[in-house]
């Protein structure tokens, strides 16, 4: 890992026109620079080279980049060696872990790093010898763990008391401090008032690939609310990227092949009891961008699990949506949905781990579970799927999905298998995916180099987006929790991520962030945000930006309140609770409205 702020001053030090001048001729149009692309073949020059917004395009093979990029493809470097090239040639050296850890953030992010790792060390012990150990080890057993896998997970016992925490790790007022930006303590300053946030729980540690302890999450003994507690978001801690169990998943083997993701810590403490080693959890979060890209790293097949109710088959299409973009050759996805009342826990220890393996391996793949959900819709809305304008619907239905996949084997799979289903033939199809391409994939009309800073905004461009890219700082008027929420929805997903960069690591050069990009799609909506030339001033940008960003936080909200309210549709009304009965009845309009 290359600091981005290094990266960040390196590229804002560059002029790509300087690196890529040197290797290809480029001439001045306008406001541009163009010239023969290196990465196709033509005749006539259709690469442009923007000076002000230091990235490059091709309007005839698409590619783009910035400096950086460009160095990779051209000199066919990978992302270290190109950035040691940009720094050589500017006389800097590339930073190395001694000279980073010296910045003050990273000294308070190892003190922040070290309490934790003193917590879950403190548990553990609290585990095996507090005076009230006993029911915490009677409930563990009585889960059916054993202790070796209590230990591998290196659970722990938060013994009830307020301060017991307190007492065993402050030994400085910075020792507290550090303590509170942990987590591990809840600061009441206006009371006066500061105590340990697990109390009387069992204690599960959130580790980080390299094994530190990075937060917790704790569970309470028996019966009571709320049923876990996590850490808040911290420096150290993003619930957002982090999964429960992927450290402990990489090192019980050797080599992971496959990654099952679930709901809960128990399900994937209890899986690894019964020899399932592959399980991890999101952290009461739905599945992000960054979890998928996150295993997609670590293997090439996951398998997600969702219960087989109404908002389990919502959640489960939210977690395809969000796999459609990433899937490429050799990576697949696979869905499990669980009978009604079952986690993975119930089931593993009914029905054992070959019962639960069998159902591993009838998991609907992503071709099944993609065409039933739209399939399923389609017949909700009264369509006859075996009506030709049924079948049509159903073209244009997935069409406008696929095209948000990226080009290859396995896309040209999906459109076999709907021209199967449609009968009509691939030609047709491919016909149809250039009439219906999803909204933010609308492909730009080829322009002449040189004239693109002169387009109006499309429409299909995303305004905040936009406005995001041409301010950066625009992201800090919001929580990354905010942004978090955002990257559920695909139309929201790509400026959420931009969002959540720009606020987490600083970035502010377009190059940088348009590298952070590997996907076509994905590139060329960044680029078209970049097109975007603003009529209004920098307040008014603001309030614009907070305006939609607002609204968008707003239907999210709706959706989600929609979806709760269906999931409780489909409940038997007398397991409801009074607090879900009225939800159900204000979602009604009554007789005076
Ligand atoms: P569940 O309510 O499905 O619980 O929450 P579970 O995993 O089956 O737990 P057990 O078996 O009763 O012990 C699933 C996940 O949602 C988050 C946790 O991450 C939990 O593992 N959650 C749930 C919370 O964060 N807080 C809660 O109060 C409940
Ligand atoms: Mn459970």
């Amino acid at each position: 890992m290359i600091p981005s702020a290094f990266i960040d001053d390196l590229l804002a030090r560059t002029d790509i026109v300087e690196i890529i001048e040197s290797r290809v001729t480029l001439k001045k149009t306008g406001q541009n620079y163009s010239g023969l692309c290196p990465f196709h073949q033509e005749k006539s020059p259709s690469f442009s080279v923007s000076q002000d917004k230091q990235f490059y395009y091709c309007f005839g093979c698409q590619a783009t980049g910035s400096a950086l990029t460009f160095l990779m493809e051209f000199e066919r470097l990978d992302f270290i060696s190109s950035v040691e090239a940009l720094a050589a040639r500017l006389g800097l050296s590339v930073p190395d872990d001694r000279q980073r850890q010296s910045s003050e953030e990273s000294q308070r992010r190892k003190s922040v790093l070290l309490q934790l790792e003193k917590a879950a060390d403190f548990y553990r012990v609290q585990l095996r010898s507090h005076g009230q150990r006993a029911k915490a080890v009677d409930y563990l057993k009585n889960r059916g763990l054993s202790g070796p896998i209590a230990r591998d997970f290196g659970l722990g016992f938060a013994p009830p008391g307020w301060d017991n925490l307190l007492k065993a790790l402050a030994l400085s007022d910075e020792d507290v401090s550090f303590m509170i930006d942990a987590g591990l303590l809840i600061d009441q300053p206006e009371e006066k008032k500061r105590y340990d946030r697990f109390r009387d729980r069992i204690i599960f540690p959130i580790r980080d690939l390299r094994g530190r302890t990075i937060a917790f999450g704790g569970r309470i003994i028996g019966d009571g609310k709320p049923k876990y507690l996590n850490s808040p978001e911290t420096t150290v801690f993003h619930k957002g990227r982090e999964l429960y169990g992927l450290y402990e998943a990489r090192k019980s083997q050797a080599k992971l092949d496959r990654i099952l993701v679930v709901e809960g810590y128990m399900d994937v403490v209890a899986l690894a009891q019964h020899e399932i080693h592959f399980a991890v959890a999101t952290l009461g979060t739905a599945t992000t961008i960054e979890h998928v890209e996150r295993l997609f790293r670590q293997v090439s097949e996951i398998i997600f699990c969702f219960d087989g109710d109404l908002a389990g088959r919502n959640a489960a299409w939210k977690a395809l949506l969000i796999v459609l973009p990433l899937l490429s050759d050799g990576r697949s996805a696979k869905f499990l949905f669980l009978p009604d009342g079952e986690d993975p826990d119930s089931l593993v220890r009914s029905e054992g781990s070959e019962g639960f393996v069998k159902r591993l391996q009838q998991a609907d793949t992503f071709v099944d579970w993609f065409f039933r959900k739209i399939q399923q819709d389609l017949v909700s809305k009264n369509t006859d799927i075996d009506t030709i304008s049924g079948k049509a619907a159903l073209s244009k239905l997935a069409m406008s999905y696929l095209n948000n996949m990226q080009e290859g084997v396995f896309r040209h799979l999906m459109i076999d298998e709907l021209a199967l289903k449609t009968g009509l033939d691939k030609e047709r199809l491919q016909a149809v995916t250039a009439k219906y391409a999803a909204p933010a994939m609308d492909p730009q009309p080829v322009a002449e180099p040189g004239l693109a800073d002169h387009r109006e905004i499309s429409e299909s461009v995303d305004l905040a987006l936009a406005l995001l890219v041409l301010q950066p700082d625009l992201a800090l008027e919001f929580n990354s929790s905010e942004y978090e929420i955002l990257l559920g929805r695909s139309q929201d997903n790509l400026l959420a991520q931009i969002a959540l960069r720009i606020s987490s690591d600083g970035l502010t050069n377009p190059g940088q962030i348009m590298s952070l990009f590997s996907d076509k799609h994905q590139q060329r909506q960044i680029r078209q945000a970049f097109d975007y030339k603003p009529i209004l001033g920098a307040s008014q940008l603001r309030d614009e930006f907070v305006g939609l960003i607002q609204q968008k936080l707003k239907q999210q909200q709706n959706e989600t309140k929609k979806l709760r309210i269906e999931g409780l549709l489909n409940k038997n009304p007398s397991e409801l609770t009074a607090s879900e009965r009225q939800l159900v009845r204000q979602s009604f309009p009554t007789p005076e409205s």
